[in-house]
C-alpha cells in the first residue's frame, strides 16, 4: 500500500528527514515515488517512478531547494500504470494545490469528467489528480484550504488518507483519512503526518490518530482535529513506546530476518507481563474488558482474518477447543460480508490482524458490530482502526513488524491466543488453577528450546533443503491437528517471497487428490512432530516415496523412525502439542528466507505484494 509522510519544521531543511521517514514505509509496497516543497516562489514536486532511491538520484541531478515544509508519498497502482506522469505528488492545473492521497476514488470518472467539462486539463491516469483539481476548484470559492478539502471530501466515494498544502496558505497542512490510516505527529521542532508511526519515530513519538471522516489543520506547534460534522474536537495524544532502533534493520541483510529471530523475545513481549502464576490465569490489560461472567456467556467464538492472521485464527480454534471446552469456527474474513445475516448475540468474534488496517478484517469487524455482535481485536499496532474501533482488544506488542512477510506477528498472535484460551477455560471453570499453572510454566518453559532453532545445526539442515527446495517449480506442506494451520502458514511463506507454487493441505486430504502430483520433481514438506496425528504422519511420508516423491520432514531430535522415511530431516525440540506449532513454524519462516535468498528474490517487499492490504 502506498506511504505518506509530511513535515512542518521550525527551521531547517526538512526534505531529507521526510525521505528518510519515506523509506521506513518501503516495506508497504510501491512503485515510484515522490516529494514536493514549499518554496518563496510556491510549491515544487520531484517525482520518479521506481524506488526511492531513483527519486533520490533525480533530487541530486535536479536539485531541490531547501524548504521547512515538504510532503512525500510511495505510490502503489491502483488507477493508472506505474509511471512518472502517475507518481504522486499531484498538483492542480495551476500548481497552486498539491496533494498525496492513500486509497481510491470510487467515483473519480464522473468526477474527471465534470472537471473537464469546467476546463480542468489531466496529465496523469489516477483519481488523485482528480482530487486536487476538485480542491483547487473549490479553494477558488471558499478562500480556505481546509473548507476546500472538506468540499471536495462531501463529493468522493472511496478510501483516503490525504495530506494538501497550498501555496495560498504557506505552514499550513491539511489532512484528511476514510478507511486508510493517517496518524499526525506532534514534535518539539515541528508537526508531521503519516500513514504509520514508524515513518515518524525519528522526528516524534508523540500522534494524534485521526479517526474516518475526520479532517485536521496542522500548523507549527499546533494540529486542530474535526469531526465529520467540521466541529472541532480534542484528541488525546498517543505515545509510541516503539524506539526508532527497533524499526530499522539492526544490522540484519532484511527485516524478515531480524523479526524471524525477535521471536524468543516476542514469547516475553506478548506473554510474561500477563501472567497470574498464584491463580494459574491470565490478566489481560483494560482494553481486554471482559470480566468472568461474560466470558462464560458466550456459547460459541468466531474467528475471522485474512492471511497469516487467518492461520494463527485457526489454532486460535483449536486451542480455545481444547482448552476452553467451547465451540468456534474459523472464517476468511473477505467471506463472511457474503454470509447470511443469523444470530450473533451468543458468540464472541475474534478477529485477528497484524496490521489493524487490513480492509477485508476491518469490513468483517464493521458488519459483525451492525449484526449486534462483539469484537475482540487481536492486534500489533496500537491507535489501528480494529485498535480503536474492536469492542475488547489485546495487543500482541511484537514490536514494529516491517518485513512483509508477516513472521514474529503470527508467532505473537498464537502465544496471545494460547494465553485466551487459559483465561477463558479457568473463567469457565473448565481448566483448574494447577492446570493452568502447568499450560503458564510450559509458555515460560519454552524460550530456551526456541534458541535450538537459532543454532548452527538447524541453520546447516535448513540451507540443505532450501539448496534442494530453490530447484523445484512446485511443493505441497502437509500438516495434522495442530500442525495443519503451520503447514498453511509454511505454504504461504515460501511461495509469497520465493515464488515458488506452494499449496498447504491437511495430510489426511493428500489421497484424495494432491497424490497425483507427487513425482521425482514434487515434493512434499512434511510436519511430522509428536503427537495424536504421529503414526498417521509416517504413513503419508511412506505414501510420498513409494512415489519417487522428495520428502523435507520436520520432526522431534534424534525421531529415527522419520529420519528413515525423510530426505531431508530438519529437526526441532520437543514441547507440549498445543506448543509445538510455535516450535514447528521458525524453521519453516527460516527455509523460506533461505530459498527466496537463493533466487535473490526482494525478500522484505515481495513484488507485488503490500505489507498492509487496505483494500478490498
Ligand atoms: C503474510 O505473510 C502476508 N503478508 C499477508 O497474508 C498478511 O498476513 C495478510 O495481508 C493479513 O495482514 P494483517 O495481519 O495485517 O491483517
Amino acid at each position: 500500500m502506498c506511504g505518506i509522510v509530511a513535515a512542518l519544521a521550525r527551521e531547517g531543511n526538512i526534505g531529507p528527514e521526510v525521505i528518510s521517514g519515506l523509506k521506513t514505509l518501503e516495506y508497504r509496497g510501491y512503485d515510484s515515488a515522490g516529494i514536493a516543497v514549499m518554496t518563496d516562489d510556491g510549491i515544487l514536486v520531484r517525482r520518479k517512478m521506481g524506488k526511492i532511491r531513483a527519486l533520490e538520484s533525480e533530487l541530486a541531478a535536479n536539485g531541490l531547494p531547501p524548504s521547512s515544509q515538504a510532503l512525500a508519498h510511495t505510490r502503489w497502482a491502483t488507477h493508472g500504470v506505474p509511471a512518472d506522469r502517475n507518481a504522486h505528488p499531484h498538483t492542480d492545473d495551476n500548481g497552486k494545490v498539491v496533494v498525496v492521497h492513500n486509497g481510491i476514488i470510487e467515483n473519480y470518472a464522473e468526477l474527471r469528467a465534470e472537471l473537464q467539462q469546467r476546463g480542468h486539463q489531466f496529465r496523469s491516469d489516477t483519481d488523485t489528480e482528480v482530487l486536487v483539481n476538485l480542491i483547487a476548484s473549490n479553494l477558488r470559492q471558499s478562500g480556505s484550504l481546509h473548507a476546500a478539502v472538506r468540499q471536495a471530501l462531501s463529493q468522493v466515494h472511496g478510501a483516503y488518507a490525504i495530506v494538501a498544502m497550498s501555496e495560498c496558505e504557506p505552514g499550513r497542512f491539511v489532512v484528511a483519512r476514510m478507511d486508510s490510516p493517517l496518524v499526525v505527529g506532534l514534535g518539539a521542532d515541528g508537526t508531521y503526518a503519516a500513514s504509520d508511526m514508524p515513518a515518524l519515530l525519528h522526528l516524534t513519538r508523540d500522534f494524534l490518530i485521526l479517526e474516518n471522516g475526520e479532517t485536521a489543520v496542522l500548523e507549527l506547534d499546533h494540529c486542530q482535529v474535526y469531526d465529520p460534522a467540521g466541529q472541532p474536537v480534542d484528541r488525546v495524544v498517543t505515545r509510541c513506546d516503539w524506539t526508532p532502533e527497533q524499526a530499522e534493520k539492526g544490522g540484519y541483510p532484511h527485516f524478515m530476518l531480524k523479526e524471524i529471530e525477535e521471536q524468543p523475545d516476542v514469547l516475553a513481549r506478548t506473554a510474561f507481563d500477563r501472567f497470574h502464576d498464584s491463580e494459574g490465569d491470565v490478566d489481560f490489560e483494560a482494553t481486554f474488558a471482559l470480566d468472568d461472567a461474560e466470558l462464560r456467556y458466550f456459547s460459541r467464538l468466531r474467528f475471522m482474518a485474512m492471511g497469516t492472521s487467518l492461520h494463527s485464527a485457526m489454532l486460535g480454534q483449536m486451542m480455545l477447543a481444547e482448552l476452553a471446552r467451547l465451540p468456534g469456527e474459523t472464517l476468511n474474513a473477505s467471506e463472511f460480508l457474503y454470509s447470511p445475516e443469523l444470530k450473533e448475540t451468543d458468540a464472541l468474534t475474534v478477529i485477528i490482524s497484524q496490521s489493524g488496517e487490513t480492509a477485508d478484517s476491518l469490513r468483517a469487524m464493521r458488519e459483525v458490530k451492525r449484526r449486534g455482535g462483539r469484537v475482540l481485536g487481536v492486534c500489533n499496532v496500537q491507535g489501528s482502526t480494529l485498535a480503536r474501533e474492536a469492542d475488547h482488544l489485546i495487543l500482541t506488542h511484537c514490536g514494529p513488524e516491517v518485513g512483509v512477510a508477516s513472521t514474529k506477528a503470527f508467532f505473537g498472535q498464537i502465544t496471545a491466543l494460547y494465553l485466551l484460551a487459559i483465561r477463558i477455560g479457568r473463567a469457565r471453570r473448565v481448566l483448574a488453577p494447577s492446570a493452568g499453572r502447568q499450560l503458564l510454566a510450559a509458555l515460560r518453559g519454552l524460550r530456551p528450546k526456541l534458541d535450538i532453532l537459532f543454532g548452527a545445526e538447524l541453520k546447516a539442515a535448513v540451507e540443505q533443503a532450501a539448496d534442494y527446495l530453490a530447484s523445484v517449480n512446485s511443493c505441497l506442506f502437509l500438516g495434522r491437528g495442530f500442525n495443519f494451520p503451520i503447514a498453511l502458514e509454511g505454504a504461504l511463506k515460501l511461495k509469497e517471497i520465493s515464488y515458488i507454487h506452494a499449496e498447504g493441505y491437511p495430510a489426511g486430504e493428500m489421497k484424495h487428490g494432491p497424490i497425483a502430483l507427487i513425482d521425482a520433481q514434487f515434493p512434499v514438506i512434511a510436519l511430522a512432530t509428536p503427537g495424536r496425528t504421529y503414526e498417521k504422519m509416517i504413513s503419508n511420508l511412506q505414501e510420498v516415496r513409494a512415489r519417487e516423491g522428495k520428502v523435507i520432514a520436520l520432526c522431534a531430535q534424534g525421531d529415527e523412525r522419520i529420519a528413515r522415511e525423510a530426505d531431508f530431516l530438519l529437526q526441532v525440540p520437543e514441547v507440549s502439542e498445543l506448543l509445538q506449532p510455535l516450535v514447528n513454524v521458525i524453521p519453516l519462516q527460516q527455509l523460506s528466507y533461505q530459498v527466496a535468498l537463493k533466487l535473490g528474490r526482494d525478500i522484505d517487499q515481495p513484488r507485488n505484494l503490500a505489507k498492509s492490504v487496505t483494500v478490498e
